[in-house]
């Protein structure tokens, strides 16, 4: 029987690097997300794609948790949980051209222009995602926030290895333009403006 200890991985040592052929077996493919909240993304890509190993990044305790305990009552072998902030582990601790694709879905928008500097999307960070990535990897992002988008649009551009790709195609889990997280259902529902772009890693 799947346990939390199954799900939960605890976040690397300093200096230390992730090795995902002894996460999720030599060879297989993986997928991050960032944010990941309770996991809903995750529960339904996981359950698609069995021989894909998935690795969730959530700095609220309570939500990881949450997300974690869902894993285990569904009975999800291949995704894994990690508590802490994905700004420093994607800088520091994933090896070069790592990753199948990373995921970010709502990434708080830190709206006030003092907190901007908070913000995820930022260039040093994606430079590193994009370091993460193998070649021909491909990173998501979508939020509802109109400002932080063109922050984000501007800053993929100005990362030469990147060139934009549609969206929404379902082998990266978009379905009819829906990732179905909860934080979409519900700005969905509110009737809120969802913005969205993809990128390839070409070099
Ligand atoms: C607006 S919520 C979106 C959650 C989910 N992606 C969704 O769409 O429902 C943003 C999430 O990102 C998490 N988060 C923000 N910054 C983070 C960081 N640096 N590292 C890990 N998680 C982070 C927050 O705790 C929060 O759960």
């Amino acid at each position: 029987m799947l346990t939390l200890g199954d799900v939960i991985l605890e976040p690397p040592a300093p200096g230390e690097m992730l090795d995902f052929d002894a996460i999720f077996g030599p060879g297989v493919p993986v997928e991050m997300e960032i944010g990941s909240g309770k996991g809903g993304f995750l529960l339904n890509r996981a359950r698609a794609l069995p021989d894909r190993g998935f690795l969730g990044i959530e700095w609220a305790n309570k939500i990881y948790l949450y997300a974690a305990d869902r894993m285990v009552r569904w009975g999800v072998r291949n995704v894994r949980l990690m508590r802490t902030d994905a700004s420093h582990l994607v800088r520091h601790s994933i090896r070069p051209e790592s990753l199948t694709m990373l995921h970010i879905y709502h990434p708080d928008p830190w709206p006030k222009k003092r907190h901007h500097k908070r913000r995820l999307i930022q260039p040093p960070f994606v430079a590193a995602a994009v370091a993460a990535l193998k070649p021909g990897g491909r990173i998501a992002i979508q939020t509802d926030h109109a400002e932080y988008f063109e922050q984000i649009k501007q800053v993929l551009a100005g990362e030469p290895r990147l060139r934009e790709v549609p969206f929404n195609v379902p082998e990266a889990g978009v379905v009819d333009g829906f990732v179905q997280t909860n934080f979409e259902i519900k700005y969905r529902r509110e009737g809120r403006p969802i913005y969205q772009i993809a990128a390839e890693r070409t070099a």
